[in-house]
């Protein structure tokens, strides 16, 4: 037979024996001692080993006590913050630590844990004599609970200051521990299982961007699928036991204990939904079974110690607040930044939903954060539960988003209704399509038609063009549908983010005048691809409320910046009247400052600018001409007013100037020398590799670059050895991938190592300007690389004074279109629409002018083109800028525009740095 040791459990076990005989019939402070069935040997274990109750029925805690064997010295660094975590984990003010030897009370005090009473040792120094000394111990353990019931009744030590059961936020960190181990789990079962493996590679394409990550980016696969089912333990662990308060099949879950395997524990999980609804949160996840033998340990502790709870003495409320905790804890720590926030969630249920009987989706739910906006919506207004509940719903592509979303809509007074939220790829939605719950009251198939639906409210997701190849590659096919609707062929640019299709399909389930209220990246605003969706998109809804922010990111995620799109369904091929208006809205406080979104909501639906809101209203007919004069979207945003006037004194800058772009060609050793190279001059141009040495406005090239177009043969002729001997030096050189350079770099046309000299520019712009905005002269013709727009004067006005042109490229008012025609990033930097920016960047009309009013308007932007560019902002506000663009605005007859024009160009740019961190 094995030897029995006398350890830490079975200790701790007498220990509570000996307290509930000791207090019985005492009218103490605490009236019962318990804890048995959550002791493990093991340090990472979650509860105390011994918890005293405040209630005869051992339903509330008031104290933990972590037991030790001598062995352990009370002090122990890794025993006290254990013992700290476990208070944590209760949310008790107080904790004893006992190693037989000595033992110290520990209580609260603001933030930390301080020591309250320490007790004189008793002569037990190690574990074999702990068994003998019965009584030694016994005798020591009465005059603790003498002192700790005067402490309570004193109220040295605070009482039970909250009713929650336990802080579920601490039991998933301490469950996330187990991370890197669950981790090492699933590692080495894919050694031997393709066929989990290829399943888990496959729900990371599909789940990556979820998670914050990228889908190429593996490092991340395993530990945020280890972080997804541990959690997602918690939650079934969690959830059962507040159901056992309504469904008594949920009672199983008591069975799971330490004798249970996991894969026992997954069947009995999957017995009990086969009896409600919930198969959302129940139904097995992936690689499950995996989780780390420390993890199921503490999976299992967990299920004791709520097991011991009974459920039906407690609250309804807390049990709610346990399950929306557990919800808000795991998007926090697991889902990351695709969760959106609350009060934009808010802000886009109240414009959206204008009537709030009516049905509601989000087919894109996510955690759900948008959807519970809508049923709080609808609770507001007291519409009742049955209603809601039938009026509501909400899908997902993908199951733990699922998971979240139920658990989130939950709350234990709709226990054995069905809520409306299932599994499905948002283009599979069609109205009249079967889809299937449960009835939770007897778990059998109840078929739902899927309906019309009046407001479609959604954070849609992030997915760019190249991804959408292999996550969604039918999403493309709705340009069939949308050019039947319409009578012609069109279609979205193969370079769409996702959010640019989705519109489309969910056009096929919105009732007549229905409403989608959508949260997407401000691509729409600044791109070409985004320039046609929105022209296909106003074919099929009239949009009403753009929104944006300016002030502080709405989302963590680096490189996105968000809008809100509000817009009525239309019927194709239908016009819209041309007085029609939309509300371009800049939000002008952080969003976490927002105090009264309701009253936030209603200013933007009134149109009411005031000192949280920005909002510019322009009708369709405004909009119409903006366009025609080449005005982006992105403009919008500011007061443009003032474009009517001023327009017709501008002209197109591409009738005065072609435009270059630096050539990519691919190897720079070659085609832009080092030092002491020895070509002949002939083939050294001056070419400029950026713009950041240029502090004015006056730019020389700062590199030379290799180009030649002379065959070898003519190159032998001239007798250019040099040239010769430089070519051929790279001429059985490899790339990267192996392949001789005169085949990498063959075009048509050209010789492998030819660059070409044509499209010298005059003039140089920025492709992604910072806080100075600004179009620089060369002071020879040069060439530029790459990340520049060059501007080469045409022959028709070589003539003209070149200073001139570059007082006209750099007035305010050309610095308002420059801005107006890039799109912020996440960073603030501005990226301008090369394409765009060529059709239609405007400068004012130097045809216009006399040979006086040119000579003025050179002379006075003489001492701006030879200072130092200054940032935008105190740009404008230099004494040379403001003396000179107050006589350009006089010589073209603008003045009174000039202040307008201004602070357009000054909203603009404020807009674009409004989300960079402060
Ligand atoms: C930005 S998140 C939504 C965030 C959500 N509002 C929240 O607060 O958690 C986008 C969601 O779209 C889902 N999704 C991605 N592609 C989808 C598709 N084709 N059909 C339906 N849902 C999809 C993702 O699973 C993700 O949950």
């Amino acid at each position: 037979m094995a030897k029995v040791t006398y350890n830490e459990r079975s200790w701790a076990i007498d220990v509570i024996t000996e307290i509930n005989l000791y207090i019985h019939n005492k009218s103490w402070h605490f009236k019962g001692a318990g804890g048995e069935s959550t002791i493990k040997n093991d340090s990472k274990s979650l509860f105390p080993d011994v918890l005293l109750f405040k209630d005869q029925l051992k339903n509330i805690i008031l104290q933990g006590w972590e037991l030790k064997m001598p062995d352990t010295a009370i002090n122990d660094a890794e025993l006290i913050s254990n013992a700290i975590k476990k208070a944590k984990i209760l949310k008790r003010e107080s904790f004893i630590l006992w190693n037989v030897k000595s033992a110290v009370l520990y209580n609260r005090v603001d933030e930390n844990f301080q020591i309250l009473k320490t007790w004189d040792d008793i002569e037990i120094n190690n574990r074999s004599e702990v068994k003998p000394n019965e009584n030694l111990w016994k005798v020591f353990l009465h005059q603790i609970l003498e002192d700790l019931n005067a402490f309570f009744e004193d109220g040295d030590i605070k009482d039970v200051t909250t009713s929650e059961i336990l802080s579920i936020d601490e039991i998933i960190d301490i469950v996330l521990e187990n991370t890197e181990e669950t981790a090492e789990n699933i590692k080495s079962k894919l050694r031997t299982n393709s066929r989990l493996e290829a399943k888990i590679n496959r729900w990371w394409l599909v789940s990556a961007n979820e998670y914050g990550q990228k889908y190429t980016d593996k490092t991340h696969l395993i530990p945020t699928l280890s972080m997804v089912i541990l959690t997602d333990w918690i939650f079934k662990i969690v959830f059962a036991n507040i159901l056992k308060r309504h469904f008594n099949e949920a009672k199983r879950i008591e069975e799971i204990n330490y004798e249970t395997s996991l894969n026992e524990a997954i069947d009995i999980i999957v017995s009990i939904s086969e009896n409600c609804n919930f198969w959302n949160i129940f139904s097995p996840n992936l690689a499950q079974e995996l989780i780390s033998n420390n993890a199921w340990i503490q999976i299992i502790e967990l299920n004791q110690f709520l097991s011991n709870i009974d459920i039906n003495e407690i609250d309804i409320e807390i049990l709610q607040e346990l399950l929306q905790n557990s919800v808000a804890s795991a998007k926090r720590k697991v889902a990351g930044q695709f969760a959106t926030p609350k009060i934009l969630a808010d802000l886009l249920t109240r414009l959206t939903i204008s009537d709030k009987s009516k049905i509601v989706i989000d087919p894109c739910c996510g955690t759900g954060t948008i959807i519970k906006q809508a049923f709080r919506l609808k609770e507001e207004y007291e519409i009742n539960q049955d209603e809601i509940l039938n009026s509501i719903w909400a899908s997902d592509k993908h199951s733990f988003p699922i998971q979240l979303s139920t658990l989130s809509l939950t709350k234990p007074e709709i226990f054995g209704k069905i809520l409306n939220v299932f599994n499905s790829d948002v283009i599979d939605l069609e109205t009249k399509k079967t889809i299937e719950f449960r009835n939770p009251n007897n778990g059998e198939i109840v078929n739902k038609d899927f309906p019309l639906v009046d407001y479609v409210v959604s954070n849609l997701p992030f997915i760019k063009s190249k991804e959408i190849k292999e996550l969604n590659e039918n999403i493309p096919k709705i340009n069939t549908w949308i050019s039947e609707q319409l009578e012609r062929e069109v279609s979205l640019s193969g370079k769409s983010d996702i959010f640019a299709y989705i519109p489309f399909y969910i056009h096929q389930f919105l009732s007549e005048n229905g409403k989608i209220g959508l949260i997407l990246s401000n691509a729409w605003l600044g791109t070409d691809y985004g320039e046609t969706f929105l022209e296909i998109f106003q074919e099929f809804y009239k949009i009403e409320y753009v929104v944006i922010s300016g002030r502080g990111k709405w989302f963590d995620n680096a490189d996105v910046v968000t809008t809100l799109l509000i817009a009525e369904k239309k019927i194709p091929n239908t016009e819209t009247n041309i007085s029609h208006k939309i509300y371009f809205c800049t939000i002008k406080q952080k969003l976490e400052e927002i105090e009264d979104v309701k009253f936030l909501s209603e200013q933007i639906i009134l149109g009411e600018s005031t000192d949280l809101i920005k909002i510019n209203a322009y009708s369709l007919n405004e909009i119409n001409f903006f366009e025609e004069i080449g005005m982006p979207w992105s403009a919008y945003f500011s007061d443009l007013y003032w474009l009517a006037d001023v327009s017709e004194k501008l002209t197109n800058t591409n009738l005065i100037f072609d435009f270059t772009r630096g050539e990519r060609r691919g190897w720079n050793p070659l085609f832009y020398p080092a030092q002491g190279h020895n070509i002949e001059e002939d083939y050294i141009k001056p070419v400029l590799k950026h713009l950041r040495d240029t502090t004015n406005l006056e730019c020389i090239a700062n590199k030379e670059a290799f180009c030649c177009s002379k065959s070898i043969d003519e190159l032998e002729v001239l007798n250019h050895n040099g040239t010769i001997a430089w070519i051929r030096s790279f001429e059985n050189q490899r790339n990267g991938t192996n392949k001789p350079l005169p085949e990498v770099l063959a075009k048509p046309n050209m010789f492998w190592y030819e660059m070409k000299t044509e499209n010298m520019a005059d003039f140089v712009a920025n492709v992604n300007f910072h806080n100075s905005l600004f179009i620089a002269k060369f002071q020879n013709r040069s060439f530029i690389d790459q990340r520049m727009i060059g501007f080469s004067i045409k022959d028709d006005y070589l003539e003209e004074n070149k200073d001139l042109l570059l007082a006209l490229l750099n007035s305010t008012l050309s610095m308002f279109l420059i801005e107006s025609f890039g799109f912020g990033r996440g960073l603030g930097a501005l990226d301008l629409r090369a394409t765009k920016f060529e059709r239609d960047f405007k400068i004012l009309n130097p045809n216009l002018l006399s040979e006086n009013e040119k000579i003025r308007i050179v002379e006075n932007f003489e001492p701006i083109k030879n200072r130092v560019r200054q940032p935008l902002e105190r740009e404008l506000e230099m004494e040379d800028r403001i003396n000179f663009e107050n006589i350009l605005m006089e010589i073209y007859g603008i003045q009174e525009h000039y202040e307008q024009i201004k602070s357009a160009l000054l909203q603009l740019f404020r807009i674009r740095f409004a989300v960079k961190d402060e």
